[in-house]
């Protein structure tokens, strides 16, 4: 038979990244595509000791259902590491965990937001959230962004025009640290901004960070949650990043309320998250492992941004731009308007080197002059190899079209 789809599943269309990983495995390429932490970053021998010691003290819980909030030791670990590491004051009864912070933008779409109703976000944005609200069937706003992050102003401006109208954004997301996909993060003064903006139109603000202790160069700046006078910042986060996406384990920290109703609709969605892997989670924390890895996890990506950095001043063209990002996994650089690198991807591909095209980002209209590079997946070896090969590639499509500074 033939089957009729929802409506919704029009909306959401196979994203560029999935595409590209059947690429990313041809012999010879080097992959600036997917958002991947190193391998090298994966604690592997600590995880397995941890892993022993809780099937063998633990084995009867850790292989059953667990709650639908998550391992109640997990959450109180997760109240303990928000308070020292992010100065967040929270409780475990104002977390839950969910598989990846991916679940979370679902989860905040699906309880926050009617379908048709809309959010704003930053523009460009994280693909997976993108795909996320639209699963909702929400429409996105996209406000621009700068070096600081969202440019605040048009925020406000935007914000002001619906109020006139009488139709709001649902909620604000931010990701305030080394943004995925610019790798800008938001000044501490378009931080206060947002939340005085927050509560002059009455809008509650969703705050991504997956990759705000990924820090290598510069000064932590205060959360927005940290910064917030009440609790209408829902705050997400992930240990995909500093600890490895293949365990699944995010979360959120909001109000007693939100987290009841995720709570409500995890039910729906998979009863309960990987109980063993919680365990897991919980005991990582316990040990004092995370806070040890951090450091380390951000030595070794500040090596790889200083070695794409350095590789794109050799070799791209003066005329193009990128992002210096001090944390995180990604670099975005713009290129002449002329380039489309949406089709460029195809020449990358010939000459074996991958990227992420900047149309993939867009929440509305796209833009096709700019590409999101990552340097934490390739080896410090293949960074510089990578560049030289894009470069030719852009060196190439410019003089085909005749870009010039
Ligand atoms: C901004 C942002 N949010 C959320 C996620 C989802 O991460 P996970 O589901 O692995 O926790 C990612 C992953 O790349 C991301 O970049």
């Amino acid at each position: 038979m033939e089957f009729t789809f929802s409506r919704i599943m029009e909306q959401v269309k196979p994203s560029e990244i999935r595409e590209l990983l059947k690429y990313a495995s041809q012999p010879g390429m080097i992959s600036l595509g997917g958002g991947m932490p190193n391998p090298g970053s994966f604690a592997v021998e600590e995880i397995r000791e941890i892993a022993d010691y809780v099937l063998e003290n633990y084995g009867a819980l850790a292989l059953q259902y667990g709650n639908t909030g998550g391992y109640d030791e997990l959450r109180k670990q997760l109240a303990i590491f928000l308070g020292e590491m992010e100065d967040i004051k929270t409780d475990a009864r104002n977390i839950i965990v969910t598989t990846g912070s991916q679940q979370a933008l679902y989860s905040v779409g699906k309880i926050l937001v009617n379908q048709g109703d809309f959010v704003i976000t930053e523009s460009p944005t994280y693909i997976g959230a993108i795909s996320a609200f639209r699963a909702c069937g929400i429409r996105m706003e996209g406000i621009p962004m700068d070096e600081q992050g969202m440019k605040t102003d048009m925020l406000q401006a935007s914000l002001e025009k619906h109020r006139s109208q009488g139709i709001m954004p649902r909620f604000i997301y931010v990701i305030p640290n080394f943004q995925n996909p610019s790798g800008y993060t938001m000044s501490l003064e378009r931080r206060k901004h947002i939340i005085d903006l927050s509560e002059e139109f009455d809008v509650p603000i969703v705050e991504d960070n997956p990759y705000g202790h990924v820090r290598f160069s510069g000064t932590h700046l205060p959360n927005i949650k940290t910064l917030a006078r009440d609790n209408r910042v829902i705050y997400l986060g992930t240990f995909s990043k500093i600890m490895s996406p293949g365990l699944r384990i995010g979360f959120v920290s909001a109000d007693e309320s939100v987290v009841g109703k995720i709570n409500l609709l995890k039910q729906g969605l998979e009863l309960s998250g990987s109980t063993l892997t919680e365990f897991i989670a919980a005991e990582y924390l316990k040990r004092g492992i995370m806070k040890r890895k951090i450091p380390e996890v951000a030595r070794m990506y500040g090596k790889k941004r200083n070695l794409m950095l350095k590789a794109l001043e050799d070799y791209f063209p003066d005329w193009a731009t990128w992002s210096k990002p001090e944390g995180g996994m990604f670099v975005w650089a713009t290129l002449n308007e002329k380039i489309n690198t949406s089709k460029m991807i195809a020449r990358a591909i010939e000459n074996k080197v991958t990227y992420i095209s900047g149309a993939s980002f867009y929440p509305e209209e796209p833009r096709y002059d700019s590409m999101r590079l990552n340097f934490t997946f390739p080896s410090d070896e293949d960074i510089p190899i990578a560049i030289q090969r894009l470069a030719a590639v852009v060196e190439k499509e410019a003089k085909a079209i005749e870009v010039s500074r």
